[in-house]
């Protein structure tokens, strides 16, 4: 198959031999997305590829290529069509993301809706799902299943999301649930697939499944945390996106149980409309200065440890040091 200038490995690896199989397969995989958003309408085409070709880190596929190592089969052609699944499913779901929370940067590019509107975007997700289901289809039943189980975590995630706690309800415990939801389901399926398609054993398979719906929620609460943290050209995105919107997140939540009074500004901002440019950098700046930002980091280290200890199923090697390497990644990533 032919090979494109695809994104470098986002995941540093020891193994030199290791790296560059992933890599190939991930040019691979590159191509093929390529050809996926492809419609019958030039215009259709257009729209499906805009956010594709934006770039985009491939953290979903390089997990299933990843995974399917610790198999006999980590080249099957499954493997491959699997990473363009999940890829697909994740471009989707931005597309309607991006709507939900009327962000007008993504992947450094303007989002669909920015740049067409809001039909065009969301029509173009369904375009996406469309592609990526029927995808699934060539890899069996059982995959479909998968998929479909996923989609509806994802959505019921982003779902639950626009729903504030109920007023017995923990609000860490709700902003968990939808956390494991919108990201934990697709990146812990990301893992199984690649388990599944490499052949690896149903205990194998089980752990990394486990694993992915634990990295996969902490690799939201890392996103949350640099929605807060960083600059927009270093995330391609509007940083305090989660704010404005009023999506309260991680550090915010843990900021709320502050009972400090020097908080009490931040607190006062914190319940306001953060619409307003002025509340809204004000409410930034005291933020990304607060011990909360810390805290909800040091959270997301132990849950990657955790995440980690699961992998013990495997053999000592390059490949389970690579889980663990990119389990570390997405605690301490800066895009
Ligand atoms: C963004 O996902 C949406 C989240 C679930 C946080 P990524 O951070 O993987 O976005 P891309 O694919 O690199 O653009
Ligand atoms: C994205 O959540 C989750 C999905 C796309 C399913 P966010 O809204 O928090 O992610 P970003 O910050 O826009 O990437
Ligand atoms: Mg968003
Ligand atoms: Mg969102």
């Amino acid at each position: 198959m032919t090979t494109s200038s695809a994104p470098s490995l986002a995941l540093p690896v020891d193994d030199e031999e290791l790296a560059q199989r992933l890599a190939e397969r991930l040019r691979t995989v590159e191509v093929m997305l390529a050809g996926h958003c492809q419609g019958r309408t030039e215009f259709v085409s257009r729209a499906a590829s805009h956010l594709m070709a934006s770039g985009g880190k491939r953290f979903r596929p390089l997990l299933v290529l990843l995974a399917a190592e610790t198999g006999p089969t980590p080249a099957a052609d499954e493997v491959l069509v699997a990473a363009c699944v999940v890829e697909l499913t994740h471009v989707a779901s931005l597309y309607h993301d991006d709507v939900m929370d009327e962000a007008a940067l993504r992947r450094g590019a303007d989002t669909a809706n920015a740049r067409w509107d809001n039909h065009v975007a969301i029509l173009t997700g369904d375009f996406l799902f469309g592609r990526s289901s029927e995808l699934t289809a060539d890899l069996g039943p059982e995959a479909v299943r998968i998929q479909a189980q996923t989609f509806c975590r994802l959505v019921e995630g982003q779902i639950l999301e626009t729903v504030k706690p109920a007023p017995d309800e923990d609000p860490l415990a709700h902003y968990l649930e939808v956390v494991a939801g919108k990201t934990g389901s697709l990146i812990s399926t990301s893992a199984r697939y690649g388990a599944m398609f490499g052949g690896a054993s149903t205990e194998v398979q089980e752990a990394l499944t486990a694993y992915g719906d634990i990295v996969g929620s902490a690799f939201q609460l890392s996103d949350d945390i640099l929605d807060i943290a960083s600059e927009s050209d270093e995330s391609g995105k509007t940083p305090g996106t989660d704010l404005r919107e009023g999506v309260p997140t991680l550090p915010v939540l843990m900021a709320l149980g502050s009972t400090d009074p020097a908080d009490a500004r931040l607190l006062e901002l914190l319940a306001a409309d953060l619409t307003d440019d002025d509340l809204h950098a004000e409410a930034l700046d005291l933020l990304r200065k607060h011990p909360a930002m810390d805290q909800a980091r040091s959270y997301v280290l132990a849950q990657t440890e955790t995440a980690k200890a699961l992998l013990s199923v495997l053999e000592p090697g390059s490949v389970r040091t690579a889980l663990e390497a990119f389990a570390d990644l997405v605690a301490t990533r800066s895009t």
